[in-house]
């Protein structure tokens, strides 16, 4: 509904309506406000549907070698990479790929060394942000985890130094967060 054709129903209804003062108000926001408060969160889901359409590649591989590849191609500052790589704890059990501590390691190498911004998502083990992680802010946060059995876990994510993260410490809407490492460690 454009603005003229807004006003012309708003007038309408005081016209036509015999009706007190409050209820007149309500039929406005019933007819008017609400119809184009839904047109308005219709919209912004297409438009952020389409706008992201374009942007986004699926590609089928080995995530080590695609990291590294970023660097130097030229994107790599436009970037955004959310690695959610297997369970350090269960990894192994829960997906046909699994990875090895070795494979765990060299994913820490790339992405410490990576120019992208990246979140980073594991299980609670110390070994996270005391031997991969050892220079990154790391945040641990609940999460419902219903891949083995149903519970609250703790989990912890991993961010490159040049993240930004607009509530840091809401990583999940409705899930508290708390540092383990509130800043980054100069190497
Ligand atoms: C925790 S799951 C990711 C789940 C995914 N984020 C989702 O929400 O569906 C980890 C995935 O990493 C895959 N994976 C294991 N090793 C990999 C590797 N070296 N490169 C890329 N993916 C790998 C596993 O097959 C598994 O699907």
């Amino acid at each position: 509904m454009n603005p003229p054709e807004l006003t012309e129903q708003v007038l309408r209804l005081l016209r036509d309506s015999s009706a007190s003062l409050p209820d007149l108000a309500e039929a406005v926001v019933e007819e008017v406000v609400a119809p184009l408060l839904a047109e308005r969160d219709r919209l912004r889901a297409a438009i952020g549907v389409t706008t992201l359409a374009g942007r986004i590649r699926f590609t089928q591989g080995e995530a080590v070698t695609a990291i590294a590849d970023l660097d130097g191609s030229g994107i790599e500052e436009e970037v955004m990479l959310f690695v959610d790589p297997p369970y350090l704890r269960e990894g192994n059990r829960l997906y046909a790929n699994g990875m090895t501590e070795d494979e765990h390691r060299q994913l820490a190498q790339v992405l410490n060394t990576s120019p992208a911004r990246w979140l980073l998502t594991y299980d609670d083990e110390d070994v996270v942000a005391q031997v991969l992680y050892p220079h990154r802010r790391v945040l641990a946060y609940q999460i419902p985890n219903t891949a083995n059995r149903a519970r609250i876990a703790t989990e912890h994510a991993v961010l490159s130094d040049n993240l930004w993260l607009p509530q840091e410490t809401v990583l999940l809407p409705g899930s508290s967060s708390a540092w383990v490492r509130e800043h980054p460690v100069a190497a």
